[in-house]
């Protein structure tokens, strides 16, 4: 259990660099088993999410090897159909793109219930439509999901509900199915689109990703590929609002501005200055903000996994706020601990109303998952006095060395090992 201990109060400044995108990486790994061949992919972030991955990899038999701290070399020529147990799968959401990736390659996998983030209910039904649509059969036994078909055939899904899980497992799983696969009503996040990209990069034929409406033409074989994954525009909107939140000015560097439009738009509105150039985005922060009213939807909305950072900045701003959650059930765990620092949010549902106060005060706060504990780390740099934020593997499966870089923008931050094995050498 280890924690980071913020004394907070100082201004971000300087510049930080993006680490490759969490939710593409932990599509496009899974996808390098349909190359059969060697990839090289690059930009690769070095959080446990991707630890996960490369694990579940080496446990299906690739080669994996560092090429250095952000490039990976897989040789999946070796790549068995072994089912992917629960100890492997637990850990994160994005388990479950080996179903779609095994499917396309063997007509069958057997992986266990995925996990990742406690933020409601999270099933899986239009993964299990989609490849019921291509013509598997599925069983839930026993925790493990086991898919299995004689021959996968192209065809039409309508997604009832906007997802990116299911999108990226729906193009997965039809990559080498016979015919034309249309999905409709298709997630359009930029990672939808790198994983797209990645998959024609091997052979591929993917049309459409990024809109609605995704037709992917099923191909024979697909070829070994080196691919640089996207920058990740998680990370870069929680350091732009942290830059707000402190009152500093940070150039963000390695973006791609256009896929942080919902974000820079929500930080004019409240009062900061966003500038952007080419590959960067500077973000000086005001005396005070104003409030605002945030609703979260898919891409290009205001993305869920901002929520909880803007709402550690709206806390300090002038007036009521409402932020409104449009697509998880429960991604409000961050307001007990927010108010344990002197915050005043109520929640009902999944609307939280959010009156500005003066200031937060240090306080020994717990990560409930990754964007809660990212809320945290916010408020604590923000706050007067000591923070103490604990449960710290949520934020390390999706921020590469979030101490460090903010460490180099000059917060007072370290992490603690816990039991801090200094402390108990002393006590005896
Ligand atoms: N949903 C269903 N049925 C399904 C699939 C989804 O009802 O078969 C519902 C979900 O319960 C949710 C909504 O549809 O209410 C959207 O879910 P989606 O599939 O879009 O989300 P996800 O694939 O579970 C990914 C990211 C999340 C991110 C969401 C939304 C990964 C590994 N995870 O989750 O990332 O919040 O998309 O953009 O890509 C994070 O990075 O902190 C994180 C939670």
């Amino acid at each position: 259990m280890d924690k980071f201990i913020i004394n907070g109060g100082r201004q971000l400044r300087g510049t930080v660099n993006i680490s490759g995108a969490k939710n593409a990486a932990v599509a496009i790994l899974p996808a390098v088993l349909l190359s059969g061949g060697v990839c090289v992919i690059e930009n690769v972030p070095q959080i446990k999410d991707v630890t996960i991955d490369l694990k579940i990899l080496a446990h299906l038999g690739a080669d994996i090897r560092l090429l250095n701290k952000s490039a990976v070399r897989i040789d999946a020529r070796r790549i068995r159909n072994v089912p992917i147990p629960y100890e492997l799968a637990r850990h994160i959401r994005a388990s479950y793109y080996f179903l779609g990736a095994l499917l396309a390659k063997f007509n069958h996998a057997k992986v266990s219930m995925p996990g990742g983030c406690d933020l409601g209910d999270r099933p899986i039904d239009q993964h299990i439509k989609c490849f019921k649509s291509l013509g598997a059969e599925s069983v839930i036994e026993h925790g493990m999901v086991e898919i299995s078909a004689s021959s996968l055939v192209g065809t039409q899904v309508y997604f009832d509900k906007v997802t990116v899980g299911a999108t990226i497992n729906a193009m997965l799983a039809s990559v080498k199915a016979q015919g034309l696969t249309i999905l409709e009503n298709a997630a359009k996040e930029p990672h939808i689109v790198d994983l797209a990209n990645f998959l024609n990069s091997m052979g591929a034929d993917i049309m459409g990703a990024g809109t609605d409406v995704i037709k992917i033409r099923g191909v024979k074989s697909m070829c070994e590929t080196n691919y640089t994954i996207i920058p990740d525009q998680i990370e870069a909107g929680t350091y732009m609002v942290a830059a707000a939140a402190t009152k500093g000015d940070v150039i963000i560097k390695g973006i791609i501005p256009k896929h942080l439009e919902p974000i820079s738009s929500k930080l004019r509105k409240v009062g900061a200055q966003v500038v952007e150039s080419d590959e960067c985005v500077r973000v000086i922060g005001a005396t005070e903000y104003e409030r605002t009213n945030i609703k979260t939807m898919p891409h290009p909305g205001f993305p869920t996994d901002m929520q909880p950072q803007f709402a550690a900045l709206l806390v300090l701003a002038k007036g009521t706020s409402i932020l409104t959650e449009g697509i998880f059930d429960n991604r409000f765990r961050y307001v007990e601990e927010l108010r344990r620092m002197g915050a005043d949010i109520s929640v009902d549902g999944k609307v939280a109303v959010i009156e500005g106060v003066e200031r937060l005060t240090g306080a020994q706060v717990k990560a409930a998952d990754l964007r809660a504990g990212a809320a945290l780390m916010i408020a604590g740099l923000s706050a007067s006095g000591t923070t103490q934020v604990e449960e710290i593997r949520h934020i390390e499966r999706g921020y590469e060395d979030m101490d460090l870089k903010l460490k180099a923008l000059g917060a007072d931050i370290v992490k603690r090992k816990f039991p801090d094995v200094e402390v108990m050498a002393r006590v005896g």
